[in-house]
């Protein structure tokens, strides 16, 4: 999730203990609370997998599902794309709406922003250039609907993008994330696409370095899985 962890084990603690779980809880009350809180959770800056992959791409329709703050939404809309951002907290996309207000190299026209729950919404079929996913870590019963959803709803010639946390290079482990079940691996995500419609482009776990709040960097990976859809 970018760089922009900053903050993120103490807001885990406080969690934790007002659910009373081993993990908290990331449910829409989690999310509200947290984006609820004044500041940035995230750094605003795009994701680094987002950049390396997408750059080359022609600009169209573009899909972001927990598009959090739209730090990728509005990176993609800067460089000409159409986006839609998706995210479960209301908070979020209110605060990524008003960012979009303040940039001069974005028009807010270009950016619409769904509440939905992605457990259970899915994007219209065929419908976008490019659907991207950056750190939507579910659960696998929920993985197993949203990740073919998600592809259902790239139209042909268009990409799908998928980038996870590493489980084997997060500091603390992925137990810090939650239940370790919520992380998937590249195997996973290309086992879900079917060879016959879909040309696996990367498929890759990339080291990353990440800046803690304390400026300390930590050596992460991030899963990287980009594909694109066959015409036809
Ligand atoms: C780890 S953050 C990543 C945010 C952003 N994609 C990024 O990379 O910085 C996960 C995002 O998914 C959203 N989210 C979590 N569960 C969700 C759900 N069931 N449906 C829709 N969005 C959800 C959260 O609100 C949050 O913005």
């Amino acid at each position: 999730m970018s760089e922009a962890e900053r903050g993120q084990q103490p807001q885990d603690h406080r969690e934790q203990e007002r659910h009373g779980h081993a993990h908290p809880v990331f449910d829409r009350d989690y999310w509200e609370d947290r984006y609820g809180q004044p500041g940035r959770a995230w750094s605003g800056r795009p994701n680094a997998a987002l950049v390396a992959e997408a750059t080359a791409l022609t600009p169209g329709r573009a899909l972001d599902v927990g598009s959090g703050e739209g730090g990728d939404a509005l990176w993609l809309a800067a460089r000409g794309w159409q986006v839609t951002g998706v995210d479960i907290s209301q908070n979020a996309l209110d605060k990524a709406a008003a960012s979009a207000r303040e940039r001069e190299d974005v028009d807010p026209e270009q950016l619409s922003w769904q509440q939905a729950d992605l457990t259970t919404w899915s994007p219209t079929r065929a419908s976008f250039d490019l659907v991207t996913a950056h750190f939507m870590h579910l659960p696998l019963v929920d993985r197993e609907r949203l990740f073919p959803a998600l592809a259902e709803g790239v139209a042909p010639g268009g990409t799908l993008l998928v980038v996870g946390h590493d489980a084997d290079a997060l500091p603390g482990g992925a137990g810090r994330h939650g239940d370790p079940g919520m992380l998937f691996t590249v195997d996973e995500v290309v086992g879900r696409l079917s060879p016959d419609a879909w040309q696996v482009e990367v498929a890759e776990t990339r080291p990353r370095d990440m800046t803690g709040p304390a400026g300390d960097v930590w050596h992460v990976a991030d899963v990287v899985v980009r594909a694109t859809r066959r015409d036809g």
